[in-house]
């Protein structure tokens, strides 16, 4: 019997991309834990290339390129010959595949050996950022062949969340590599630094989201119109609320108040993307109590939907002046880093990693219970530390208000180290078990007949936007 036709193009290098991506999560995450450990034991640090000031950077870098990166680059060669019915020039594909990989490997051990330029997110030494160039070339031209060239003439909303992510990110990082000197290069490195945040890996994971929730459930987004709304409202407001990071550093008023009513704007397509969730999911809220495979990518994207809300609101309040005055420079801030970074990026990554490594193999996942265990540890260590680290900051800020000397205040944060890393550890082993997941996924004989099942439901529902 013939078989049905069932479009392979970059299932086989996105498969890749999103094991590789479990991996470097659960080791990048490690890495953190054990800047963490530092915290409280400092004579950890004594050795020089296993300083915190080292293992920090290959922390943040390697969560952000080496883990969400890599699964961004597997959600792009996945889904977009699928949206658009186009050609994926393989070749190319793999070839960025593995420089990625190549580059993550030079940047650690670049770290490990001290060497960095020094600017926050913008790490790299030259040679490996001329690199990175080399690879946003190759994913671009990967990436707009099969959308030029496509059947598709009606592009679904995720497709808009990933081309702007690309182009953003091309021209966010070329800004950011050029160091300009005083204030101008603090400006110019935060509109990188915020750029990147929040054009690439804050709409890369609202674009997934688009793509899983529906999947999913098995029913198509509630109103196309709201999540082009939603876009075009990021697509403005996100530039301009750049500087946010140098409310309290001289820069021109007229730019600090640019920047701050931006910021709270971003309240705005925050809710226009929570009503379209919320209303998407209106009589469905059942399949999260589903014990299967794309339940629980249901209840990682669904977490997503609900903390990029929160993140939001608690962002738009710490970028008013005196908020941020008492805020910054305090734990406060990596509070909100891992509540921003987790909550919007890593969890929609982490729904897509499910329910992709699905339909790419034809199996479910292959043990669903520690599955479940990676869902709880997750959320539970995810909250307790960004919860932790909050708190942190508003003691620090009260210490800092009444003059409480330093020393004082370093001890009172050892608490809080300890509870942070606890909280820390839950995340990593939940990360360990994702991994392990995925690779067993990889070598369990794939089932070729119910990729074509699932491919035939999800065009149904794709196609009812
Ligand atoms: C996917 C998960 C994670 C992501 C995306 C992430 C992201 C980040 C980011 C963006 C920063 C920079 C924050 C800033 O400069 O304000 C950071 C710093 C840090 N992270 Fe994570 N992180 C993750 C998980 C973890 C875990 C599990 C731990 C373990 C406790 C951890 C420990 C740390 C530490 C110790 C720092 C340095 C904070 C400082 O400089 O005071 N992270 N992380
Ligand atoms: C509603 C949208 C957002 C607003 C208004 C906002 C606001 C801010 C502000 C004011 C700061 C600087 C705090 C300070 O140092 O005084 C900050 C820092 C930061 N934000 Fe956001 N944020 C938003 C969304 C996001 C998203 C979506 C991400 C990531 C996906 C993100 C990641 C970060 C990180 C990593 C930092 C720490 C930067 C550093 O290392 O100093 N933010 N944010």
């Amino acid at each position: 019997m013939a078989q049905p036709m069932v479009k392979t193009d970059g299932r086989e290098v996105a498969k890749w991309c999103l094991v590789a991506a479990s991996v470097w999560m659960a080791v990048t995450m490690t890495i953190g834990f054990i800047a963490s450990l530092q915290m409280i034991f400092p004579g950890l640090s004594d050795i020089p290339w296993l300083s915190f000031t080292r293992l920090r950077i290959i922390h943040v870098n390697g969560v952000l390129f080496a883990f969400l990166t890599m699964a961004y680059l597997g959600a792009i060669y996945y889904l977009v010959p699928k949206l658009t019915g186009g050609e994926l020039p393989e070749g190319v594909a793999r070839a960025s595949f593995w420089l990625l990989n190549g580059i993550v490997v030079l940047a650690v051990l670049s770290f490990l050996a001290g060497r960095t330029e020094g600017r926050e997110y913008a790490e790299l030494p030259r040679p490996l950022d001329l690199l990175v160039v080399v690879f946003w070339v190759m994913m671009t031209y990967a990436a707009f062949k099969p959308a030029l060239t496509g059947t598709e003439k009606r592009w679904y909303v995720t497709l808009w969340f990933f081309f702007q992510s690309i182009i953003w990110l091309g021209f966010c990082y070329l800004i950011g590599m050029v160091p300009l000197g005083g204030i101008a290069d603090s400006v110019a490195l935060w509109a990188y630094g915020h750029g990147v945040l929040n054009g690439w890996f804050q709409t890369m994971a609202l674009g997934i989201n688009y793509w899983v929730i529906p999947i999913t459930t098995g029913r198509p987004i509630f109103s196309h119109v709201l999540s082009l709304i939603h876009f075009w409202a990021l697509v403005v407001l996100m530039f301009p609320g750049s500087n946010h990071h140098l409310i309290q550093a001289p820069i021109p008023e007229w730019l600090k108040f640019v920047t701050i009513a931006f910021s709270v704007g971003m309240l705005l397509p925050a809710s226009v993307f929570f009503t379209n969730m919320f209303q998407s999911l209106k009589g469905n809220w059942h399949q999260l109590r589903r014990f299967d495979t794309d339940g629980l990518a249901l209840k990682f994207a669904v977490a997503g939907v609900i903390f990029y809300l929160l993140n939001c609101i608690f962002a738009a309040i710490q970028s008013i002046r005196p908020v941020n005055a008492f805020i910054h420079a305090t734990q406060w801030v990596v509070g909100h880093a891992h509540m921003a970074v987790i909550g919007v990026s890593a969890l929609p990554t982490i729904a897509l990693i499910y329910a992709a490594m699905r339909r790419l193999t034809g199996n479910e996942v292959p043990n669903l219970r520690l599955g479940n265990w990676h869902l709880w540890l997750t959320i539970v260590g995810y909250i307790g530390v960004f919860a932790t680290l909050k708190i942190a900051g508003i003691v620090q800020g009260i210490h800092r208000a009444a003059s409480i000397p330093f020393e004082q205040t370093m001890d009172t944060m050892r608490l809080f180290y300890i509870a942070r890393s606890f909280f820390g550890l839950l995340l990593v082993i939940g990360a360990w078990i994702c991994a392990y997941l995925v690779v067993k996924w990889l070598v369990t004989k794939p089932a070729p007949e119910r990729v074509a099942e699932f491919e035939k439901v999800e065009r149904q529902v794709i196609a009812l936007h």
